[in-house]
């Protein structure tokens, strides 16, 4: 295979953002596009999301873009930037009919429009009661996003590369032209030479021990860029679903508690109703993780150790269990021996998503500092970026929103941008950094074992930098995470073939989490208040004077630097929040 490959735009990721992506680039009259991928795309981790997307259709009860992004922007706890929030509210709602409209299987009211259930954080008429919001195709509706994308894609003839890992961003006076990856196949390194890169290639929940994540989400490019001076926005910001499967992490859709399922301590209790009177089980996904972790804590957690919660479905008809939520009455009865229908089901948060990740504008143009300026030739869009819209804490729902508007966007504006640019020369040593890291990995002496220190990694995240946080917890992560370093560059592989050599990546994407984990850390450490998702127990507060501002956390020689950028305000002044 040819091992230097141009394309006008290139998209790494083929998840619900990628693929968004990708099919509006490939709209574009004359634009080449390639996905570079390093799963299959339809095993990527948009398959995983469950529940539904939201947007204000009013199928089922009255709703408005503008009581939709009045919940995003309060779900965030006031983080959120508010022109990014009324601007996705309107799109979102575009989005989910093209997505009807190319044929998604989304489940249907009674008179044939789309179906919507509520979810929480989700209300009318700015936080009265709960709203019937998200749109769903029973409990697999990323799965039927990703399905239908891929075929679009195929339709519009975007050019795959599956089994691709990417390992670097080609920069050249500030400039992105293109990425260089590794074909799992066959051990070579490739460079694509691009006008365009859009990076949309998901999270990082596999830094912690427990976690709804699929096996490939490290990460990687939240790293790579990072690697390469572009700072990464609010890792602070990591969001624990409340109903992960216990010890197993594997996620239990809140479309569950959307359709009546309530959350029970070891007493039976309907705790919720002490820390959100109002929309109790549906609270936003910060508030439920913290009142889970404090029930088990103060000696109120269910089973023979108090260690979990229980979510009950028993009360719920057979039938709508069955229909609505038929793969996590799967998992449920597969993974744990438990039938939701009969039985109270064991559950545990769950590391889930990052609301931070690479700055953009709203347009998905990539930044490098505070006062937004662009990286040419760079976007992203998904999980792994951050245009500021879920701020401190994401309602569930607005991630599968998130990446077909910005998926979408990023798609249109890189093959604008592309039709009109040229492409830049490439420096001949392009591949150099890849090669490197790899062979380093390679020659590593074998002291220690790459599978061993990333439990360690994953350990210790999951006791220190978790739901709730301490500068003492903090700082000792810290020192582990140096160590875990030091451990990395005493490890090395065995496999020395050039095929499916797992075990090299594996070794690659473990240096990428220890990336992530240190930008988290520090952010954490640095904020010293509680907002969102991020709970220091030593800063209890919300403290808008000093912290209504993003974080930018950069990567230096000798450690990081940390930044800020503005939040934008609009009509919403920040109120505490009562749910
Ligand atoms: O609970 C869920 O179905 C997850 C949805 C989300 O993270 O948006």
């Amino acid at each position: 295979m040819q091992r230097a490959h141009r394309f006008d735009v290139i998209v790494i990721g083929a998840g619900g953002a990628g693929l968004m992506a990708a099919r509006y680039a490939a709209q574009h009259a004359n634009v080449t596009v390639a996905v570079i991928s390093k799963l299959y795309p339809t095993r990527s981790h948009t398959g995983a999301a469950q529940g539904g997307v939201g947007a204000a259709l009013g199928n089922v009860t009255e709703d408005y873009p503008e009581w939709h992004a009045f919940d995003t922007i309060k779900g965030g706890d006031y983080l959120t930037d508010q022109d990014v929030a009324e601007t996705f509210a309107v799109d979102v709602v575009e989005a989910v009919y093209e997505l009807e409209h190319m044929g998604l299987p989304f489940n249907r009211t009674p008179e044939g429009k789309i179906a919507q259930r509520k979810f929480g954080g989700h209300t009318r008429e700015f936080g009265k009661s709960a709203v019937e919001r998200a749109c769903y195709a029973a409990d697999r509706t990323g799965h039927m996003i990703l399905q239908t994308l891929y075929q679009q894609s195929i339709k519009d003839d975007v050019i795959f590369f599956d089994e691709f890992q990417v390992l670097d961003v080609i920069m050249v006076d500030g400039e992105c032209r293109g990425v260089v990856a590794y074909e799992l196949a066959t051990g070579a390194l490739h460079t694509f030479h691009a006008k365009a890169t859009i990076i949309a290639a998901g999270g990082n929940g596999r830094m912690f021990r427990v976690t709804s994540n699929a096996f490939a989400l490290t990460g990687d490019l939240m790293s790579i860029v990072y690697r390469r001076g572009i700072p990464i926005e609010d890792p602070e910001f990591y969001q624990f679903h409340p109903t992960g499967l216990f010890k197993l992490g594997v996620l239990l859709t809140e479309g569950a508690r959307g359709e009546g399922a309530i959350l029970r301590n070891g007493e039976g209790e309907r705790f919720m109703e002490r820390y959100a009177p109002s929309i109790k089980d549906l609270a936003p996904r910060d508030m439920v993780s913290r009142a889970m972790y404090l029930e088990i804590r103060d000696g109120r957690g269910a089973g023979p150790n108090k260690e979990y919660i229980h979510l009950d479905l028993t009360h719920i008809d057979a039938h709508v269990i069955e229909t609505r939520l038929p793969d996590i009455t799967e998992f449920s009865r597969i993974y744990l021996g438990v039938d939701p229908v009969k039985e109270l089901v064991p559950i545990q948060p769950t590391a889930h998503y990052a609301m931070g990740g690479i700055p953009t504008t709203i347009d998905t143009n990539v930044i490098s500092s505070g006062d937004n300026t662009v990286v040419p030739g760079l976007y992203a869009a998904g999980e792994v970026a951050c245009a500021s819209l879920h701020g401190a804490n994401r309602l569930g729902t607005n991630s599968l929103g998130d990446l077909i508007v910005f998926g979408r966007r990023a798609g249109m504006r890189a093959a604008r941008y592309a039709a009109e640019a040229t492409f830049g020369a490439l420096p001949a040593d392009n591949q150099d950094f890849a090669r490197e890291l790899l062979d380093a990995l390679q020659r590593g002496p074998r002291e220690e074992r790459i599978a061993e220190i990333r439990r360690d990694l994953q350990d210790s995240m999951q006791d220190n930098a978790s739901v709730f946080r301490t500068e003492t917890l903090l700082r000792k992560q810290l020192v582990i995470l140096a160590e875990l370093r030091q451990r990395l560059t005493r490890a090395g592989v065995e496999d020395q073939g050039l095929q499916y050599n797992t075990e090299l990546m594996e070794a690659v994407e473990l240096g990428f989490l220890l990336d992530n984990a240190e930008q988290l850390v520090h952010g954490a450490l640095n904020r010293t208040e509680s907002r969102g998702a991020h709970s220091r127990e030593d800063y209890q507060e919300r403290d808008d004077v000093t912290w209504l501002k993003h974080t930018l956390v950069y990567k230096q020689a000798d450690g990081v630097r940390i930044d800020y950028k503005p939040v934008t305000m609009g009509k919403y002044e920040p109120k505490p929040r009562v749910y």
